[in-house]
């Protein structure tokens, strides 16, 4: 119990000055980011995004977000920018990455970064369909020499159609090659990239969106109970062995994550508040059930 609370993890806010006051806990690693700078290749450009106050990442809100980098196409659609959400999203995938790993979707490579730099993390195929993506990684931030390059092997391809080499045993899988959250395919992808590759783990980015969705009975209330057993179960029917199943706090911290984006967009100051209030409610019983685990 004193190694959870003394995790800098843990911190206690008066949420959006909404005199919620609630303390956030997540009990994955903070992730390391990698030096960029602007570049441009084709319609693809890395630039700079301004620093904000009082921002919702994905489980935590953070009352100082610094200035960041994002990567557009066409000066207008975002694939991927490094903001508290984005990094907070990718938070439990990194923690699980060990051993023989497959990435699918390279962007600005903040997951291979955090990945390759794993000691128990032995091999990391990247899958990229994009070779603009390759390219202007490489001169924003000269990502072949990151430490721990030497463990990947970068494949321009299909994420849906790529296979591993025969007898090759891949101990997780991270897909993450779409542009927003909750995804309606990213399920569907996911599984189909599993035919294929058979990892031992699987995680894909923002699946928490559907496994909020698996609990939910309608648009105002839900059919399942929120804990351990029904994420398993949720596991188990999407025939995926997914991440965190043996993480007692991980389902409440789905429900927090999904609270808070769609508080972060909720422009009703009254619905907003019991959004953060319902939010609060979700960290407190994770923290709660994360001190029980730790007896
Ligand atoms: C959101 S970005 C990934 C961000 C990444 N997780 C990171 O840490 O920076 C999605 C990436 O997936 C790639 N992508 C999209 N569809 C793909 C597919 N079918 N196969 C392989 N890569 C794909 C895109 O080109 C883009 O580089």
């Amino acid at each position: 119990m004193t190694d959870i609370l003394n995790r800098d993890t843990i911190t206690t806010t008066n949420i959006l000055d909404l005199n919620i006051i609630t303390p956030m806990y997540i009990p994955w690693d903070t992730p390391k980011l990698p030096k960029y700078k602007e570049a441009k290749v084709g319609k693809w450009a890395i630039s700079r995004t301004p620093s904000k106050k009082w921002t919702c990442g994905y489980f935590l809100v953070k009352e100082y977000q610094p200035k960041g980098y994002v990567i557009k196409y066409d000066n207008q659609n975002v694939w991927m920018s490094l903001t508290a959400m984005e990094i907070e999203s990718h938070m439990p995938h990194l923690d699980a990455a060990h051993g023989n790993v497959v990435v699918m979707g390279l962007g600005m490579g903040f997951a291979l970064y955090n990945i390759i730099s794993k000691p128990t993390v032995t091999k990391v195929t990247v899958v990229e369909q994009n070779p603009d993506i390759v390219s202007i990684l490489e001169k924003s931030a000269n990502f072949k020499t990151w430490p721990g390059y030497h463990k990947v092997n970068l494949v321009i391809g299909d994420a849906l159609k790529y296979t591993p080499e025969p007898n090759e045993e891949v101990d997780f899988l991270f897909a993450d090659i779409w542009p927003h959250m909750g995804d309606d395919n990213a399920l569907s992808d996911t599984q189909q990239m599993q035919t294929n590759i058979k990892a031992k783990k699987v995680g894909y980015w923002t699946q928490e969106w559907d496994y909020v969705e698996y609990c939910r009975k309608d648009k105002f209330s839900f059919s399942k109970s929120n804990d351990i057993e029904t994420y398993r179960e949720f596991a188990k029917i999407n025939n995926l062995p997914l991440i965190e199943q043996d993480n007692p706090c991980y389902p409440d911290l789905c429900f927090a994550a999904i609270t808070l984006q769609l508080a972060g967009g909720e422009k009703d100051p009254i619905k907003k508040h019991m959004l953060m209030d319902r939010y609060a409610r979700f960290q407190q019983s994770a923290l709660v059930k994360a001190c029980q685990s730790f007896g």
